[in-house]
């Protein structure tokens, strides 16, 4: 068995899925921090993921560049991207929108994504855990080419679900952290065994 390989539990033989995680707000005194450090947390028990943290705020975008033009000045999340089978982004809603980080960010790639899954998790302080920054967030993943999860995981009184030291305090999330990632696996490992196996103009398929 190679290092990407896992036994699945029917006993096939299946690819480890390289799932990145995006922390979409550099905000300093940002609450959004202690979901995506736990999630990711959960992430690395489970054998058939492989995964990490990129954070909005290790970007050092310049002010007076944008978009694809300076991919390689980020190597580390352009080569991740080209690999990967899917995305997390853990988003806090601002005004009822994404942050400016986070589409900064995600507009340093294009071809990249295309016919990757991608899974919201919103963060709020209020009652609504983001339901509307996933919204918004859904027909701008489209145009980058992302298929979306239907299994969000929300936050909703992100303040009061973890400590100071980002210790999760309600383990309710366990649960609905193994949901949505169950259902980001198997959406990923459909379209991974699609880019592999099926033309398509945006990617080769693998050589038979
Ligand atoms: C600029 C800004 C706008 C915000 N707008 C909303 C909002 O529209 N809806 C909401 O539920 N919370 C809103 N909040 C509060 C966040 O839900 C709260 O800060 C939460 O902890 C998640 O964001 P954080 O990761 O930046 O802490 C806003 C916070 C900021 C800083």
């Amino acid at each position: 068995m190679n290092f990407l390989a896992v036994r699945h539990k029917g006993g096939a033989i299946v690819d480890k899925l390289l799932l990145p995680v995006l922390l979409g707000t550099n905000r300093k005194k940002r609450n959004s921090v202690f979901p995506a450090k736990w999630l990711v947390g959960e992430m690395q028990k489970r054998a058939e993921i492989q995964t990490r943290l990129f954070d909005a705020a290790d970007f050092a975008l310049p002010h007076d560049d944008y978009g694809q033009e300076i991919k390689n000045l980020f190597p580390e999340w352009r080569d991740t991207i080209m690999q990967a089978d899917g995305l997390v982004i853990i988003s806090p809603e601002y005004n009822h929108g994404y942050p400016g980080a986070l589409k900064a960010v995600l507009d340093l790639l294009l071809k990249e994504y295309i016919h990757k899954a991608v899974a919201f998790v919103g963060v709020s302080a209020g009652p609504w855990g983001g339901t509307r920054v996933i919204e918004a967030m859904v027909p701008m993943v489209r145009e980058l080419g992302l298929a979306v999860t239907f299994t969000d995981l929300n936050f909703p009184f992100v303040q009061k679900t973890f400590d100071a030291e980002g210790k999760l305090l309600d383990q309710a999330f366990e649960k609905r952290a193994k949901d949505f990632l169950a259902e980001l696996v198997w959406l990923s490992r459909v379209l991974k065994w699609g880019r592999e196996n099926l033309p398509s103009k945006h990617h080769q398929t693998k050589p038979s």
